[in-house]
């Protein structure tokens, strides 16, 4: 078995709700960063299915499609299933065993605060969300992360507040099952097992961060404890606990990797987004990127190929800061600024940059369209080593909720 805080650290977790074929925004923003992580950490990555249905409970035929169309693209985008686990959220069920535990002692106000509860409600007036399922979303969503130990969770900017909601989750949770009934004697045996020398070192650690906060000796202390040759890992879990105060860590509070805003705007200049149509499709065909490149609102000053224009007006110029070296962007703001170039001349490298960049992912995608076996494969496999290591922390939280009985 393992020790949950020792997993937690190098673990990487997070999903996506299936919203069909993803666009270069998603690549620029989420993707880029899931396939540098990749090569950082133990990443899990997953569709988050069940998410899609608190908006899609009336039509989840539509789901399916969605799912398969966007692991292709991160496939794609180059997430090696090597060396990730890529899994459906709906093909590992233990994390509804966790969301309805959790459920049990989630205080109703935490998940009405969440700041994205009413925001979605009122952006999407046309449906009605006032339902159970959608109030639960970023409960499901800790327990999507929880029952992993996910030391990291690589998420935008507007869920955060779910990683933190999570992160009192767990908190709650270790504070009322982390201890279990002669859980100090437990601790008391553990240390005594540590040798005097350590043993003494431990309490000295464990007073220096208890009575002066001092987070040098709470790392020093989880230290010694990881490097103790001579006790259990279930010993050890007290004493990482016990150090924090909390009884056993059963469940990890994890961190958010605040992943940087994708500076890929859409072809109108606005977030780049389906329902605005204004995206570029990660499977675009060439002459099709030609086109709605050509096609890109410009500065609305420069109306004549004479009349100089104001890249800082431009989605173009954006698009550039993206995709240009420092001569081409040299290249652009001058010939902008005194109509030594027309737009279309400006528009031109871009086009190339983009095609250029979308040539091998749709060649990976094109091959993965036609072996939608090989695409079922690879989530398959992935299903069960996720399930392998979900499995693995529902055991201890029943054992801690005094549930596993049989
Ligand atoms: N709510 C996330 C989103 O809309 C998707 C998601 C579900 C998720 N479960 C997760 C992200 C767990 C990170 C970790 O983008
Ligand atoms: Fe925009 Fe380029 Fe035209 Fe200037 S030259 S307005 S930056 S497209």
């Amino acid at each position: 078995m393992s020790s949950s805080s020792a997993v937690s650290e190098q673990r990487v977790l997070s999903g996506m709700r299936p919203t069909g074929s993803l666009h270069l925004g998603h690549y620029h923003g989420v993707l880029q960063n899931w396939v540098k992580l990749q090569h950082e950490y133990e990443c899990f990555f997953f569709v988050a299915d069940w998410h899609a249905l608190t908006t899609h409970y009336e039509d989840p035929r539509v789901i399916e499609q969605s799912v398969w169309d966007m692991v292709i693209d991160w496939l794609a985008a180059g997430i090696n299933p090597g060396s990730v686990t890529l899994f459906a959220q709906s093909q590992v069920p233990e994390h509804a065993e966790l969301h309805l535990l959790l459920s049990m002692m989630t205080p109703l106000g935490w998940l009405e605060r969440v700041p994205t509860y009413k925001d979605q409600q009122e952006q999407l007036k046309e449906k009605d969300l006032a339902t159970y399922g959608f109030l639960g979303y970023p409960l499901l969503q800790s327990a999507d992360i929880l029952i992993y130990r996910a030391g990291h969770v690589p998420v935008g900017a507007d869920q955060i507040a779910h990683v933190e909601m999570t992160r009192e989750i767990a908190r709650r949770f270790n504070h009322l099952y982390g201890r279990e009934p002669g859980f100090e004697e437990f601790v008391e045996q553990a240390i005594a097992k540590m040798g005097k020398k350590n043993a003494k070192l431990y309490r000295k650690l464990l007073k220096s961060y208890q009575e002066k906060g001092d987070d040098e000796a709470l790392q020093t202390a989880h230290a010694l404890v990881r490097d103790q040759q001579n006790i259990t890992l279930r010993d050890k879990e007290r004493l990482h606990g016990f150090i924090e105060g909390s009884g056993k860590v059963i469940l990890p509070e994890p961190q958010a990797l605040l992943t940087p805003a994708s500076k890929m705007p859409g072809l109108d200049g606005r977030k780049m987004s389906k329902s605005y149509h204004n995206t570029i499709s990660m499977r675009e065909a060439p002459e099709s990127v030609d086109e709605k490149i050509r096609t890109m609102p410009t500065d609305p000053a420069r109306v004549r190929r004479t009349d100089p224009g104001d890249p800082e007006k431009c989605p173009v110029w954006q698009w550039h800061e993206v995709y240009s070296d420092e001569k081409t962007l040299g290249w652009v703001k001058e010939g902008c600024t005194t109509a030594g170039i027309g737009c279309l001349d400006c528009k031109k490298p871009l086009i190339e940059s983009v095609q250029t960049e979308l040539e091998p992912m749709t060649q990976r995608a094109a091959e993965y369209i036609n072996n939608p076996d090989l695409v079922k494969s690879i989530v398959a496999e992935g299903n069960e080593k996720a399930r392998e290591a979900a499995k693995q922390t529902l055991e201890e939280v029943r054992e801690a909720m005094g549930l596993a009985y049989r």
